[in-house]
Formats: structure tokens, sequence, C-alpha cells
């Protein structure tokens, strides 16, 4: 089935730009969210973004205008959803919350369509379990900033059909991204690998190894990273990173995910990257 309406559910970091991506894709999109105001704020990610590629020569003033026209919002989420093909999910990063939501999506949107999660580390399999449509659940896993990033790595739940990563894999190319398709393991494929890098940069800063602009130089000019590690956690965040890798760690039962003391120990000094002006970086200037 080619998925031509979506609701988006969640607008904020993400939901605003898969919101986006969804109707430069051409399709009718409903972005909803808890209040106007949140909703506001998203669609106010929307318009800058699309300005910013009006300004650089990657969108045109009628491509914007077309796009906007695409998205309503909405923050009665049941009644946005009741004729769409696919809703996606981009609420925050906690079960109870997703299955919340799935259970309301699984009752709201029609018998035929797919339900998705941004989720970037949970159990699509917990998620899908909620819901009478496992087989049609399906792990849409897209990187901030969504409009930029090429990647949306997908995964495939225990019971998730063909068809159902057929038509997300459909409509991820007609948003111009490349899909990656990931079985239900935990941190998937991105997470737990980025992940590992991250947190071996913050041991050897610990260890005194060497400094962290010294640690990021070594994988962005030797192996092309275009950032390295330890910037990459300023800007995801050390709280996100933390709580990831204290998941990680005790689903995989591996050591290389045992989070170091020192990011625990900036953490509760609230040293959490660059959204504090404080991690590895000073994000002041
Ligand atoms: N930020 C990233 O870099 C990133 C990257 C990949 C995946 N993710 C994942 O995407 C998801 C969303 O992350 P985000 O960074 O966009 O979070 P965010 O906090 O920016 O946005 C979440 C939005 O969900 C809304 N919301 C909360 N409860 C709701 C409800 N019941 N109904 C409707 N809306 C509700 C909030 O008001 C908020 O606007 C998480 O699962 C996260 O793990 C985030």
């Amino acid at each position: 089935m080619d998925v031509r309406r979506i609701v988006v559910i969640g607008a904020g970091t993400m939901g605003a730009g898969i919101a986006q991506v969804g109707a430069q894709a051409g399709c009718r999109v409903r972005l909803c969210d808890v209040s106007d105001e949140m909703i506001e704020r998203g669609m106010t990610t929307i318009r800058r973004m699309l300005d910013k590629g009006v300004e650089r020569g990657k969108v045109t003033e009628a491509q914007r205008d077309e796009t906007l026209a695409r998205v309503e919002t909405s923050t009665d989420m049941r009644a946005a959803a009741t004729d769409v093909d696919l809703a996606v999910e981009a609420v925050p990063e906690q079960m109870q919350l997703k299955q919340q939501i799935f259970r309301a999506l699984d009752e709201a949107c029609p018998p035929g369509a797919f339900l998705a999660s941004n989720t970037s580390s949970l159990s699509i399999d917990e998620i899908a379990s909620v819901t009478g449509r496992p087989e049609r659940v399906v792990g849409m896993h897209f990187f901030n900033p969504v409009p930029i990033m090429k990647l949306l790595e997908l995964v495939r739940g225990e019971r998730t059909s063909e068809e159902t990563i057929a038509a997300a894999q459909a409509l991820g190319e007609r948003m111009g991204k490349t899909t990656i398709t990931v079985r239900n393991a935990p941190g998937f494929a991105t997470s737990r690998l980025g992940l590992v890098l991250g947190l071996e940069a913050i041991r050897m800063v610990e260890q005194g190894v060497a400094s962290a602009a010294d640690i990021d130089t070594a994988m962005t000019l030797g192996y092309a990273h275009p950032m390295g590690p330890l910037r990459l956690t300023d800007l995801v965040g050390l709280d996100v990173r933390l709580s990831i890798a204290e998941s990680l760690h005790e689903r995989l039962q591996s050591e290389a995910f045992r989070p170091p003391e020192l990011l625990r120990r900036m953490v509760a000094e609230g040293k959490l990257g660059k959204k504090t002006g404080h991690g590895f970086y000073d994000w002041n200037d």
C-alpha cells in the first residue's frame, strides 16, 4: 500500500522534521501534540528549516509553500488518525507513554494503517504488543536534523510483515532517505555502535589518554568521521547518552556499555552538553 496520508504524534525536534519530510514527499500530514503552544513550536521549526532550504537554493519558494500547505495540525490525536495510511509516533522516550499512544492509535487508525515509532532505543515488540496489529508495526528511526540526515533505520519487530517493511522503505525513498533494515535488537545498529565509540572516548578522557579535542580530531581526520564522538555527545546530550548506556548495559549484558564514572559525574553536575552550555566543550562562546 502506498502511504499518502500520515499522522505524526509529537511536534518536538523529531516530529516536526518527520512531518516536514513527509509533506515534502507529497503526503498529506497531520501534526499532533498536547497543546497549541507545542504545535506552534513545531510549525516554527518547519517554517525555519524550509526558509533555510530556500536561502541555500535547495528548495524553491513554491515547494516551500506547497509543503506547508500539506501540513495540518491538531491537538486531537484520535480525530486526526481516523483516515491515515501511517501514524508515526515521536513522543519522549518512555515505554509507558509510547504504549499509551499506540493503544489509542490502534483504536483510532483504519485497520490497514501502519504504525511506526521513532524510538532510538526501546523495543518495537514491546510497543507493538499493546496493539491488535503487530504485523503492521515498525520502527522508523530518523536522525536529527531529519530534513538533512540521509539515514532512515527501519526496525523489524518479530511479527512485522514484509508488506510493512516494503511500505516503510518506499516512503523512506520518497523522503530522499537511504534505508537500512535492522532486527529489533537493543540499540538497533546505530545507537549500539555509536554509543560504544562515545563511551570509549569518555573513558579515554577519564584516563587522561588525550584531550577531548584531540580524541575528536583522531576520529575526524584519522577516520573521516564528520564529527568526533565527544562533540557528538555534547550535541545529543550527556543525559540522553547516559540513559541509553544504562539501558543497553542491562539488556546486552556487555561491559562495553557500562556508563563511565565521568559521564555520571558530569550529568549529576548538570553538564549536559550544548543545551546547558557545558559538556566536553564550552558552548557559551
Ligand atoms: N532528538 C534526537 O536527536 C532523536 C533522534 C532520533 C530519535 N529520537 C527519538 O524521537 C522521539 C522524540 O524525541 P524528540 O527529541 O523529538 O523529543 P521532544 O521532547 O523534542 O518532542 C516530544 C514531543 O512530544 C510531545 N508529547 C508528549 N506527550 C504527548 C502525547 N501524549 N501526545 C502528543 N504529543 C506528546 C511533547 O509535547 C513534545 O513536543 C524519542 O523517542 C527519541 O528517543 C530522538
